[in-house]
């Protein structure tokens, strides 16, 4: 039985008020969601982490950061470690999201050192892959992914049950457009046949979770494939009734 997930990247997004706001009116809409078979994650900016901390209580909410340095200490100027994250209440971190595999040219290598350093520090790293429209069309997505996976993998050897992996089509990414249904699930029932050339058990065990233009509109029918353990959403966890009717669609 796969780990399901809903996690809510805020991306550059939220001030004091609007995260008192988010998080009065997520804890008014789940209620008695604990029982919910969904984790609800909220990856803020790092800087507000601290505050949601505070202001989640006893609400059926986990926290991730966006991003985390391979290092753990030292001179890296503006990098948060995972450790700074772990003290600032998260469970989970994303690492190597598109936005910041192009905007930061962070290669695959640099994404498997940071999942590394995400495990050594208690998190669990969530790791995007996916394929731009031009690689999709050309024919390279498949070997686009498997690289980018295989690069993880053979960093972590014996850790590697312990990832989450997010498929996120770049072309899907902010675009409105969503990858159909069966195009999702095609990616990932071939992501989990990557994984299982390392370890059948983690091919079972790691969830594979899918983003890119989600919404409360296409969330239930992404949920019933049955390679998608859950959803990471990026415009649509910023507005409340939006993502609670995500969070409460299965
Ligand atoms: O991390 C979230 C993804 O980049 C998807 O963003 O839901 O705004 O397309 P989006």
């Amino acid at each position: 039985m796969r780990n399901r997930l809903i996690v809510a990247n805020w991306k550059l997004n939220g001030n004091w008020a609007f995260n008192e706001m988010m998080i009065s009116e997520l804890s008014a809409g789940l209620g008695g969601v604990q029982s919910h078979d969904h984790e609800i994650i909220l990856c803020p900016p790092a800087i507000y982490l601290q505050q949601l901390n505070g202001l989640m209580g006893d609400i059926p909410l986990l926290l991730g950061g966006q991003d985390l340095s391979e290092h753990f200490f030292g001179a890296y100027t503006g990098e948060v470690s995972g450790q700074m994250l772990k003290e600032l209440g998260c469970r989970y971190t994303l690492v190597g999201h598109s936005e910041r595999r192009a905007r930061h040219q962070e290669s695959n290598e640099l994404v498997a050192l940071k999942a590394k350093a995400a495990l050594a520090c208690g998190l669990i790293p969530i790791i995007c892959v996916g394929e731009t429209l031009e690689e999709r069309e050309s024919g390279k997505m498949n070997a686009v992914i498997q690289r980018q996976i295989q690069s993880v993998m053979e960093c972590l050897e014996d850790d590697i049950s312990q990832v989450v992996i997010a498929y996120e089509p770049i072309w899907a990414i902010g675009t409105g457009l969503t990858a159909k249904v069966e195009q999702a699930q095609e990616v990932h029932e071939f992501i989990r046949g990557v994984l299982r050339e390392y370890s059948e058990l983690s091919a079972q065990k790691i969830s594979v979770i899918y983003g890119g233009s989600v919404k409360a509109a296409n969330a239930p029918i992404l949920l019933e494939m049955p390679d998608i353990d859950g959803l990471l959403v990026g415009g649509a966890s910023l507005l409340s009734s939006e993502f609670l009717a995500i969070c409460l669609s299965s």
